[in-house]
């Protein structure tokens, strides 16, 4: 693996602001210095105080989600400007609770992944399939629909600012972690299709993250196969030293 590796936190609907402040505030303790690139993306309500705990660390935040346009009557919405305006570095868009009980459409996804790339804000583009959708075999068919209309109109130049996560919406919050074979099919798939659709270094400088059901005990696992760059856990990241264990899991 070339890049750092990248661990997220995607703490969802999860904690006040006062939790929030106390779960980061005991991660930036304990966080051993720097291999690994640590993001967390907690609620909207807590993203400001929580970049003032964080300054001058090496913990990045993320928004759970955007609009694509920077201002407007979208009542409920908040924009990229705004995440970026309160010290997002990052943003996951398309995550399957979005797509699922949202309604997200691929389209709004694209719109939103060419709006964080305006304001400079690195999208984790989340795709990946449901059960029934690997089951009659249409994994790739999936993928491949999900990863060219999200990536409709990027350039090359932009490709590599984009991070992918690979999440089976099977495997989320079920306990169920993909197979490393799974895992291992879908980002070859993953990357394979960047490489034919751009260039072969641009797909390989492109972080591929692994999300479902990540636990302290599959990471090192997971972290063996070739093309994961790094994971995307939920539930996992909301206990620290269990986040702790994810972060410092390594290979071999
Ligand atoms: P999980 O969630 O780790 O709780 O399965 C992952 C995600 O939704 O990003």
């Amino acid at each position: 693996m070339d890049q750092k590796r990248l661990v997220v936190g995607n703490w969802k609907m999860n904690g006040t602001l006062e939790e929030t402040l106390k779960l980061i505030t005991e991660l930036r303790h304990k966080l051993p210095s720097d291999q690994t690139d640590v993001v967390i993306a907690p609620p909207f309500t807590s993203l400001y105080s929580a970049y003032v705990v964080l300054q001058e660390t090496q913990i990045q935040l993320a928004g759970q989600n955007m609009h694509w346009e920077n201002e407007g009557a979208y009542t409920g919405e908040i924009s990229g400007l705004f995440l970026k305006e309160i010290g997002c570095a990052y943003v996951i868009i398309g995550h399957s609770e979005r797509r699922q009980y949202f309604g997200e459409t691929d389209e709004w996804i694209n719109q939103k992944i060419l709006a964080a790339l305006t304001q400079e804000l690195t999208p984790i583009f989340c795709l990946g399939e449901t059960l029934s959708q690997r089951q009659s075999g249409k994994t790739e068919e999936i993928l491949e629909g999900q990863l060219k209309k999200g990536l409709q109109g990027i350039v090359m130049n932009d490709l590599k600012n984009i991070v992918i996560a690979y999440e089976p919406v099977w495997a989320i919050g079920t306990g169920k972690t993909a197979a490393t074979t799974e895992i291992q099919e879908a980002l070859r798939f993953i990357r394979n299709l960047l490489a034919k659709n751009y260039d072969a270094p641009t797909a390989n400088a492109v972080r591929l993250l692994y999300g479902g059901s990540v636990t302290a005990e599959d990471a090192r696992e997971i972290f063996q196969v070739k093309e994961v760059n790094g994971v995307l856990v939920g539930g996992g990241s909301l206990v620290i030293d269990k986040f702790l264990k994810i972060i410092e899991a390594r290979e071999g």
